[in-house]
């Protein structure tokens, strides 16, 4: 980048998890995870336009869910872009547009996406040259999911979910997502798990192991997408449903249609189901059309990413090209 550089575009991509375990909360409240993320070539577009100096930090959004997305201090692309200049020491002046395609409040870490585009975009038109250690620190500083956002991949994630590891995983997935018109509070979907657990309706915490189950391991090393059908898990999955019964017809409705397998993505309400490949994904899709809008995505994709121009497609490569049954 020259100091001429007037406008940076960045997409980071939206996440599911193929594995969860939730361990009891701490006492921040938050709950200990462990987490298999997959990024998914569903991107959220962050623009960052440089501004006259101190006219600080503002936030116009467009797309999926728009309306829906705070446009003060609560927006999270905002909170990255202060915490960013605090911790470089430069005035926060920048335009930010967000551009959505992620469902807000859908399980699938969209304003995470929006927080991990807007430090990389930030870092890169104000040149604060720092380190990508400081950077993840930031961004875990911002929101449990915001650093695999940065990474991207299929990776492990423990502590809050915020401690990364890359996992071994082999070949790409075609997933087909079921999205819902409302969605779910995350904290409200944690606080459902642990009363389940405390009335006894759910099984008890197990002990958390922090590593990649074995059987999981072994299929996304093999990229098997059979053997990672069968190994999908989600902890917040019980609870997502208690709160939304209909999502308990969809995943039945995915195991009925032919699905490898089907989870709720983190805390929902957004239901993840895996196909054999494109063609059986556009067949899911359209079967699955009378529970939600339905999308086919690839994973895994890399992680926030600059983009050469605003007008760029937010597609991953493998999908370039394709029909799909949706478009945000
Ligand atoms: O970190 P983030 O803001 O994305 O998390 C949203 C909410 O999800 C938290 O306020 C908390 O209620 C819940 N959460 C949790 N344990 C985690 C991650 C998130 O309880 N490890």
């Amino acid at each position: 980048m020259t100091s001429s550089t007037r406008r940076v575009v960045v997409h980071a991509p939206a996440k599911i998890n193929l594995h969860l375990r939730v361990g009891p909360p701490g006492g921040d409240g938050y709950h200990p995870l462990v987490s298999v993320f997959q990024a998914l070539s569903l991107f959220e577009e962050v623009t960052a336009a440089a501004t006259a100096p101190g006219a600080g930090t503002s936030v116009t959004t467009a797309g999926r869910g728009a309306a829906a997305v705070p446009l003060g201090e609560g927006n999270l692309a905002v909170r990255a872009a202060h915490a960013l200049a605090l911790a470089a020491g430069v005035a926060p002046d920048v335009a930010l547009h967000l551009r959505k395609a992620v469902p807000v409040a859908g399980g699938m870490a969209g304003g995470s996406a929006d927080a991990a585009a807007a430090l990389m975009a930030c870092d890169l038109l104000w040149g604060t040259g720092a380190t990508r250690a400081e950077l993840l620190a930031l961004a875990a500083g911002l929101g449990a999911d915001v650093p695999f956002c940065l990474v991207g991949g299929t990776a492990l994630g423990t502590g809050r979910g915020d401690v990364l590891q890359q996992v071994d995983a082999r070949g790409e997935l075609h997933w087909v997502l079921v999205m819902a018109q409302e969605g779910l509070s995350t904290p409200a979907v944690f606080t459902a798990l642990d009363a389940a657990r405390a009335e006894g309706s759910v099984p008890a915490v197990q002990d958390l192991v922090p590593e990649v189950p074995a059987v999981l391991a072994a299929a996304l090393h093999s990229g098997d997408p059979v053997a990672i059908g069968a190994a999908l898990a989600n902890d917040l999955q019980a609870p997502a449903l208690a709160l939304r019964p209909d999502l308990a017809a969809t995943v039945a409705a995915a195991g009925v249609a032919g699905g490898l397998g089907s989870v709720v993505c983190g805390s929902g309400p957004t239901v993840a189901v895996l196909a054999r490949g494109t063609e059986h994904a556009a067949e899911l899709a359209a079967t699955l059309g009378a529970h939600g809008e339905t999308k086919h995505v690839c994973g895994p994709v890399p992680g926030a990413r600059q983009v050469e121009g605003a007008d760029l497609s937010p597609l991953h490569p493998a999908m370039r090209g394709r029909a799909e049954t949706a478009t945000p």
